[in-house]
């Protein structure tokens, strides 16, 4: 049977070489490309790489390579057609080919490993419940909320308290050489095998397609945690288990990521567990290491939201500010759990209806978990609060939405007693200059140095001119004007309203242009003056989300509308002072009633 050209290349372009390879070789992430230990031939180190950009693999120790069809063909023993059959089926378009029975059952060299571990798996899981010694571990479990039917669903098991039960028990079926690298097993130093995980409720590690790779064994007794043994005990790095690479549930939660969109990021098993229970399955933890790139780069595959619910204790905290770094390029929120507990401890003392509802509402931006983060512990004391607003203002200005800047920046004023909204806002507009010159200086000083290695050589930095300082609202009409200059629903809108007029003379005279025009070309606006001119590309210089709706708009005029009053405001207050140092008491009065009357509209 001949499938057809460009269903195949559609095959190949729908799926990435790393995911397929990724199945069955642990990969890590070295550079821009990702390394494993090669499955084609034996060897300690790794030199097994798969290039994504250019989707192939490479061996360097064998000098195997190909694309992901060549790589199922070899490691499957199958023939091309089968592969693409294998690929198809994969992304779930009908191919019709007849693939022989034999060889759908893979013979990875790597099978024996999951079987091994299929076969631990359920061990541990019948020693927990139905032996003697496991009716004490459920009880310590019912005990933290779980039920038997959680307890099934999470496959979760004990390791009796015993040397080498494990080991009896499957020592017959496995190579030695399986059995002595899965890492379920210790050498012990005159040769005599022993079971790693002793008297541990265990947590069977899955990879992102439900193999168990791994496990990770929690202490429950009174005495083992008297003895001050680790919590938690994990597998160690195998060639089918890298704690690095690995993130718990990511195999039951990865539908739910994709249909969500997003997915809850969580310190510990438990968590998990917790989330699954209050009915939110797209949870995933890391296995006892802060999050690393290549966690990162799993998640990026699936979704470009992430929502940190870390254990609301210090380290908690701090763990969130180290893993927002690797997050630079996601839209990230955080979860805020009170009195520094954990999502599990969170569920325990409440109810699983109450952690639900806690997951989705009380999330912060990751904007706002800096506006705490950073917060000087005493904000008493003025260089604190300075320096504060410098490092704090740097965030807000890199944020999208103009709504968000500014209920950020009056979050900010709120938390400090020296600085009103006007000097925060200062401070952001600052360093949206800062910022934004920067990366101008940064073009120019690469096409620079093109151009000093082409001819003459002329050096220097450009120096670009800074734009000037200006007010608050300015910058509210100039988003206003970018805003209707930019859409044309917006513009109908004001075009509609009689009693709306720019308050700047020079946005007002390109306001009558574009309500005209419906436009402003660039004959209409050479012959305006200076002035204006420069009035008009101030407003081409806001940068501005592309989209809007109409309560962003309103929310940029109210702004403005507030400048305006607190404008109108100033000019009366001195207004009473230059009275009553005029002795005019009956005029003073009477602006300071106005004023007063004033106030309380502002409020
Ligand atoms: P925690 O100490 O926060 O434990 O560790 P936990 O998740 O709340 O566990 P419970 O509720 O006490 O059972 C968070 C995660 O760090 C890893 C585990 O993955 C754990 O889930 N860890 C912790 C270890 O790997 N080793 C340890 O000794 C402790
Ligand atoms: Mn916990």
């Amino acid at each position: 049977m001949v499938i057809d050209k460009t269903l195949i290349e559609d095959i190949k372009s729908s799926t990435n070489i790393v995911d397929v390879i990724g199945e069955v070789v642990s990969l890590n992430r070295a550079g821009r490309n990702y390394l494993g230990l090669c499955p084609f031939h034996k060897e300690k180190t790794p030199s097994f790489n798969v290039i994504e950009d250019r989707q192939f693999y490479h061996c360097f120790g064998c000098g195997k390579s190909g694309d992901v069809f060549k790589f199922l063909e070899e490691y499957r023993q199958i023939s091309f057609q089968e592969s693409v059959k294998v690929l198809a089926d994969r992304l779930g378009i009908a191919v019709s080919i007849d693939v022989p029975r034999q060889v759908q059952q893979q013979n990875s060299p790597n099978q024996a490993f999951y079987d091994l571990h299929e076969d631990a798996l359920k061990f541990y899981h019948a020693v927990l419940m139905t032996t003697k010694i496991g009716e004490a571990a459920r009880a310590y479990l019912y005990e933290r909320g779980m039920t038997d039917e959680l307890l099934k669903t999470f496959q979760i098991g004990l390791s009796p308290d015993e040397p080498d039960y494990l080991y009896q028990s499957v020592s017959k079926k496995y190579d030695e050489e399986v059995l002595t690298e899965s890492g379920l097993f210790n050498l012990s130093e005159n040769n005599r095998i022993f079971d790693t995980f002793k008297n541990r409720i265990m947590f069977p590690l899955k990879n992102e397609f439900g193999k168990t790779i791994g496990f990770s064994g929690r202490v429950w007794t009174k005495e083992d945690i008297e003895k001050g043994q680790a919590k938690y005990k994990n597998t160690r790095a195998t060639r089918i288990f890298n704690k690095s690479y690995e993130l718990y549930h990511l195999d039951q939660a990865k539908p739910v990521i994709q249909k969500t969109h997003e997915v809850y990021l969580m310190e510990g098993f438990m968590d998990v567990i917790a989330a699954y229970r209050a009915g939110h399955v797209n949870a995933v933890a890391s296995m006892g290491t802060a999050l690393t790139p290549e966690h990162v780069n799993r998640l990026r595959k699936l979704t470009k939201k992430i929502v940190l619910t870390y254990d609301g204790d210090k380290p908690g905290q701090n763990a969130i500010a180290k893993s927002l770094e690797l997050l630079s390029d996601f839209q990230v929120d955080i979860v805020k759990i009170p009195d520094s507990m954990d999502p599990d401890e969170y569920l325990q003392k409440t109810s699983e209806k109450a952690l639900g509802k806690l997951l989705v509402e009380s999330r912060i931006s990751d904007v706002e978990f800096w506006i705490g983060q950073l917060k000087p512990a005493n904000v008493d004391n003025l260089q604190a609060e300075i320096a504060y607003v410098e490092q704090i203002a740097k965030i807000i200005a890199k944020s999208p939405s103009v709504t968000a800047q500014n209920s950020y920046i009056s979050k900010v004023a709120d938390l400090l007693p020296d600085f009103d909204f006007f000097q925060v806002e200062q401070a952001v507009n600052n360093a949206r200059l800062t910022m934004r010159n920067q990366q101008m200086a940064q073009l120019s000083a690469a096409s620079n140095s093109a151009y000093e290695s082409s001819a003459s050589g002329f050096r220097g930095t450009v120096k670009l001119p800074s734009t000037p300082k200006i007010t608050g609202l300015r910058r509210a009409e100039n988003q206003l004007f970018h805003r209707m200059l930019n859409h044309p629903m917006i513009l109908n809108d004001y075009r509609m309203r009689d009693d709306f007029f720019f308050q700047t003379p020079e946005l007002e005279e390109l306001f009558q242009i574009l309500k005209r025009d419906g436009q402003i070309d660039t004959v209409a606006l050479s012959v305006l003056s200076q002035e204006v001119q420069t009035a008009y590309y101030q407003v081409l210089e806001e940068i501005l989300p592309p989209e809007t709706n109409l309560e962003e708009v309103q929310a940029i005029e109210e702004r403005r509308n507030h400048f305006l009053r607190e404008q109108d405001f100033r000019k009366q207050s001195k207004q009473i002072r230059e009275s009553s140092n005029h002795g005019d008491v009956d005029a003073a009065v009477e602006a300071l009633q106005m004023l007063i009357a004033q106030k309380r509209d502002m409020e």
